[in-house]
């Protein structure tokens, strides 16, 4: 009885440390349309957050520290969703741009995933900042990075 109530109480929590771990890869997908779509909402919800700090980096919308700070927190936690989206197979079975090659250069593809990342995390570190010169460098580079990727491995 004690035996199997302790299994049970492990078998929770290694449960909850995966989850904790890897979060985007807690759940396998059923087929490759269900990840082409979680790697394409994932890059929607991102541009959608980023577009609004890069707007006012570049004056298009009125700068709000508090705004800006939120949106680049929440641009650099979904930077790092939409990768687990590109499983293998998934370079069709969908409406995808994604460019076959991703597949066969999977380590460069993640590179450029990587940088992205690196580049919005001192986006983020700009935004708290509140120094306008930093985070309109921080817009440049992250953009830049989106950029590099989208011109290797999306398709037109
Ligand atoms: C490592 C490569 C890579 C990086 C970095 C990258 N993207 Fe993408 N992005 C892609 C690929 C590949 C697709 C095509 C996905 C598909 O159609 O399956 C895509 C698609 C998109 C889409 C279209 C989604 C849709 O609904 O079709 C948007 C918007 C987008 N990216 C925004 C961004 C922004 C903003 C950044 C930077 C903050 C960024 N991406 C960085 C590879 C990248």
């Amino acid at each position: 009885m004690t035996r199997r109530l302790m299994s049970a109480r492990m078998v929770a929590a290694a449960i909850v440390s995966l989850a904790a771990a890897a979060p985007a890869m807690a759940q396998p997908f059923a087929k490759p349309e269900d990840a082409i779509k979680y790697r394409k909402a994932a890059f929607t919800v991102l541009a959608r957050h980023f577009g609004v700090v890069a707007a006012m980096a570049n004056n298009r919308l009125p700068y709000d520290a508090k705004a800006a700070a939120e949106n680049a927190d929440i641009a650099n936690v979904v930077a790092r969703l939409p990768y687990a989206g590109f499983v293998p197979g998934s370079e069709r079975g969908g409406d995808t741009k994604a460019d076959p090659k991703i597949w066969s250069e999977m380590p460069k593809f993640n590179a450029a995933a990587q940088k992205m990342q690196d580049e919005m995390g001192k986006l983020a570190a700009a935004a708290k900042s509140g120094n306008m010169d930093q985070l309109k460098s921080a817009v440049g580079a992250t953009g830049a990075a989106c950029k590099a990727c989208h011109d290797d491995y999306r398709m037109q």
